[in-house]
């Protein structure tokens, strides 16, 4: 499958004692898995993300909650509303993301390509799309 962002499904083992889903880097993902991280605790007025990433790519997760992912690749903008922890937003490098309408109680979790480096990031709006647009 092609292009910068898409909907990973993942397998879920349905259970009348709880549902599972798995995932496996390489396997499920496009990348090994290097780093995760989540989010919680979140206000539900709370704006985050506001930065693209030179190299990086995640596949972003609704473990819990629901919360919108506005996505801009530099060309094209879309957004995205996460709240099926079955289902990840892959984002690839050089795409500028901001989330926002967190749940109450909402978890994030997102799996990513590298270890944080802030030398990744873009955080200023302008000069990521110069780049993305050069
Ligand atoms: P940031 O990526 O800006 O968060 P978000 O996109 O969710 O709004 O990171 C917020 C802060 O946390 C920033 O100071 C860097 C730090 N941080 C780490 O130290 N390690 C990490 O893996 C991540 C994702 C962030």
């Amino acid at each position: 499958p092609k292009g910068s962002v898409r909907m990973i499904d993942l397998p879920q083992v349905h259970d009348p004692r709880g549902d599972l889903t798995f995932v496996e880097g390489g396997n499920h993902l496009p990348f090994d898995i290097a780093r995760v991280y989540y989010l919680y605790n979140v206000p539900v007025d709370s704006e985050r993300g506001g930065h693209a990433h030179r190299d990086l790519e995640q596949v972003v997760f609704a473990l819990s909650g629901s919360f919108r992912m506005k996505i801009d690749d530099g060309n094209t903008k879309s957004e995205y509303w996460l709240r099926d922890p079955r289902k990840g937003l892959y984002i690839s490098r050089m795409v500028w993301r901001e989330m926002d309408a967190f749940s109450q109680g909402a978890v994030c979790m997102v799996l990513a390509s590298h270890r944080y480096d802030e030398a990744d990031y873009f955080r200023d709006y302008e000069s990521f799309l110069t780049h993305a647009r050069a």
